[in-house]
């Protein structure tokens, strides 16, 4: 019996085993947790832009006049957006290709979805916050951009339009526009 442990004590000896290891396992899982939420309570992500969701039609960057795509004086180009129940504000938008583009949008209510199809852009657009990016599109076409966080009974009829225009074009629609206020969309 000394020689030939009992199937009981084999028993007892892997449970034992068992049990710390799963014990172990949350352990770790609990320090993690606490770790990462001390540390980003103490280190919040950088270059978090926040803005009053409720005043955004009155003034500042998002006033309505301001909205669509700007020429920049570097040649880029930066395309400001808001988006609310149930569309986004310009409903489309016109960009140049092979340009950089930095988008620039926020929401007015809740949060919703910015996605243009077939490229990367895939954001959040949540109220209080303007969510930026930046890409170049290395073609021209047409794209759609749906709202793809749900946000309400009418979130999915909320979706705009991207054209994707050749430089030169883009270029004389801004010219056609006063120099003060050149912001570019399908809906002059
Ligand atoms: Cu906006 Cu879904």
């Amino acid at each position: 019996m000394a020689i030939n442990p009992s199937s009981h004590e084999v028993a007892e000896r892997v449970e034992r085993r068992w049990a710390i290891l799963v014990v172990a396992i949350v352990t770790v899982l609990v320090a993690m947790t606490v770790y990462t939420g001390l540390h980003w309570a103490m280190m919040p992500p950088s270059r978090v832009e926040t803005i009053r969701p409720e005043t955004l039609h009155v003034s500042g960057e998002f006033i309505e006049s301001n909205l669509g795509s700007a020429p920049e004086a570097d040649g880029s180009v930066t395309v400001r957006i808001v988006a609310q129940q149930y569309s986004f504000t310009p409903q489309c938008l016109v960009v140049p290709a092979g340009v950089p583009i930095t988008f620039r949008a926020t929401s007015s209510d809740v949060v919703h979805g910015f996605l243009i199809t077939n490229t990367n852009i895939n954001s959040m657009l949540e109220p209080g916050y303007v969510s930026t990016f930046k890409t170049t599109f290395a073609q021209t076409g047409e794209h759609l951009m749906p709202c793809h966080e749900y946000c309400g009974t009418g979130h999915q009829n909320m979706w705009a339009h991207v054209k994707v225009v050749d430089r030169a074009e883009f270029m004389q629609m801004a010219d056609k526009l006063a120099a003060n206020s050149r912001r570019v969309s399908c809906v002059q």
